[in-house]
C-alpha cells in the first residue's frame, strides 16, 4: 500500500476514535533501537516509544533473538496448561518486587485489563467495593477504568461503574487547592481521608494511583505525598493499588517500581506498556494472602501467552544485565538539565517535571496566569516531526510535552534531541508569527 492509501484506509475502515497525532498522519514503516522511519524513508529520533512501551529500543536484537527461538517452539496453549515461560516471568517478578513481598502474578494483554484484576482482587479481599482514585488519573478503557480515570475527555459512553469516587491530585504546577509547597504541609494527601469520610462508607477496598500520573502530564507527587496516603488507605481497611503501567522495569532510574521512589510498599502493582517492548503483556502483582483472595473461574485466554511472556522475561533480563535502571537515572537527570536549559530561553516553557527518562515539560501562554498553551504544543509538536523527533502530548489541558525514550538511549541522543526541540520550539515560533 502507498503512504496515501494507508491513511485512506485508516478513515474509511477504522473506527474514527483511532485518532493519530499531526495534521498529517506520520506512517511508520521501520524502526530499529531508538530511531523510526516514516514511509517516504525519512529517519525520526523516537523519544516516545510507542507510548512509554518501546523500554529497550526497537526491534531489540536481544528480546528478537528469544522472541524467534519462542515463536518455533509453542505460539499458545492457553493457562489451562503449565508452560516454561510464564513460569519464568512470574518467578522473576516475584524476586523483584518491592521488598520481594508482591509474589503472585495474574498475567493479561493490556493494562486495562491489569486493572480491571486489581480491581477485582480489591473487592474479593476486602468484601467491600469502594474504591478511591485520583483526579487526571488514567487507568484504561474499558467500563471500569474509564470511570477510575480522573479526565472527563478520557470518560466515554456515561460513566456506569458506581463506588469509585476521586480525591485531588498532588498537581504542585497547578495546586488543586491554592496552595504552595512546602507551605501546603501536604494538603493533598489529607484530602484522601476527607474524601473517604464524606463520599464512602468508610470502608474501602482500596486506593490506586500512579506513581507518576502518565497521560495527566507527568504529575510528580512531593515525596511526603504517598506514604501519607498509604497510612489512610491502611486506616480504612483498602489495599493499596500502585498502577505501574507507565512507572515500571526502571523507568523512573534506579528502581524497577517508580512507587519504589517514595518508599512505599504497595498491596498490588498493575504494569503493560514497557514490560513486553511491544508485545502486548498486562501483570497484576499482589501481595499472596491478597491474590488468594480472587479465587474461581476466571481466566484470560491470551494472559501468560508464551511468546509474550519470553518477550516480557527477555525485557526484564536485558535491562539488568545492562543497568538501564541506571541509565535511565543519569540520562534522565541529564534529559532533566537540558529541559531546563530550553526553559531559560522559551518563555513558552512554564514546568519542567518528571523522573528518569520519564520528563515533561508543560507549555503556558504566560507564566503569571500559567493560562495552558495548547494551540502553541500542538505547534510545536508539527515542527519536531519536521525536525526530525518524535515525541508525546499529554495533560488535562493537552499542553504537557512528555518524552519518553527507550531506557537505553545515551547522552549523545539527549543531545541531538534537545538540539531539534529548541529548533522546534523556534520554528513554531516563526511559523505563528507569520
Ligand atoms: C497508567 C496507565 N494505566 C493503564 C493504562 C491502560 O493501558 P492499556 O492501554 O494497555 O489498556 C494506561 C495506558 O496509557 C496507563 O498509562
Amino acid at each position: 500500500m502507498t503512504k496515501n492509501e494507508i491513511i485512506l484506509a485508516n478513515k474509511e475502515f477504522l473506527y474514527p476514535s483511532v485518532f493519530h497525532y499531526y495534521k498529517d498522519p506520520l506512517v511508520i514503516t521501520r524502526a530499529k533501537d531508538q530511531y523510526v522511519w516514516d514511509a517516504d524513508g525519512n529517519q525520526y529520533l523516537d523519544f516516545f516509544g510507542g507510548i512509554v512501551t518501546v523500554s529497550v529500543g526497537h526491534c531489540n536484537d536481544y528480546v528478537n533473538g528469544k522472541i524467534h527461538e519462542q515463536v518455533d517452539k509453542l505460539q499458545h496453549v492457553s493457562t489451562v496448561f503449565a508452560t516454561e515461560p510464564q513460569a519464568a516471568l512470574a518467578k522473576k517478578i516475584a524476586e523483584i518486587s518491592p521488598n520481594g513481598k508482591l509474589t503472585k502474578s495474574f498475567f493479561t494483554n493490556s493494562g486495562t485489563e491489569a486493572n480491571e484484576t486489581a480491581i477485582l482482587t480489591a473487592r474479593c479481599y476486602t468484601g467491600s467495593s469502594e474504591i478511591v482514585a485520583l483526579r487526571h488519573s488514567y487507568h484504561g478503557r474499558s467500563s471500569l477504568t474509564m470511570t477510575l480515570s480522573g479526565q472527563g475527555s478520557w470518560r466515554l459512553g456515561g460513566i456506569t461503574t458506581p463506588g469509585i469516587v476521586h480525591a485531588v491530585n498532588a498537581y504542585c504546577y497547578r495546586c488543586p487547592l491554592g496552595l504552595t509547597y512546602p507551605s501546603c504541609n501536604v494538603r493533598c494527601a489529607r484530602d484522601v481521608e476527607e474524601v473517604i469520610k464524606t463520599t464512602t462508607s468508610g470502608r474501602i477496598a482500596g486506593f490506586i494511583a500512579e506513581p507518576v500520573q502518565g497521560v495527566g502530564g507527568f504529575v510528580v507527587p512531593p515525596r511526603e505525598y504517598f506514604p501519607i496516603v498509604a497510612d489512610i488507605v491502611k486506616k480504612y481497611g483498602g489495599v493499596y493499588i500502585s498502577d505501574e503501567v507507565q512507572t515500571a522495569w526502571g523507568r523512573t532510574g534506579g528502581k524497577w517500581w517508580g512507587i519504589e521512589q517514595w518508599g512505599v510498599e504497595p498491596d498490588i502493582i498493575t504494569s503493560a506498556k514497557g514490560l513486553g517492548n511491544g508485545l502486548p503483556i498486562g501483570l497484576t502483582l499482589a501481595k499472596a494472602q491478597v491474590a488468594d483472595a480472587l479465587k474461581g473461574a476466571t481466566i484470560s485466554t491470551f494472559g501468560g501467552n508464551p511468546i509474550t511472556t519470553t518477550a516480557a522475561k527477555a525485557v526484564i533480563d536485558f535491562v539488568e544485565d545492562h543497568h538501564l535502571s541506571i541509565n535511565a537515572a543519569e540520562v534522565g537527570a541529564y534529559l532533566h538539565e537540558k529541559f531546563l536549559e530550553l526553559q531559560a530561553k522559551h518563555p513558552l516553557i512554564g514546568d519542567v517535571r518528571g523522573m528518569g527518562l520519564m520528563q515533561a515539560m508543560e507549555l503556558v501562554e504566560d507564566r503569571e496566569s500559567r493560562k495552558p498553551a495548547t494551540a502553541q504544543t500542538l505547534a510545536v509538536m508539527e515542527a519536531a516531526r519536521e525536525n526530525g523527533i518524535l515525541l508525546g502530548k499529554g495533560g488535562l489541558y493537552g499542553n504537557v510535552l512528555r518524552v519518553t525514550p527507550p531506557l537505553n538511549i545515551t547522552k549523545a541522543n539527549v543531545d541531538e534531541f534537545a538540539r531539534q526541540l529548541d529548533a522546534s520550539f523556534v520554528r513554531s515560533q516563526a511559523t505563528a508569527a507569520v
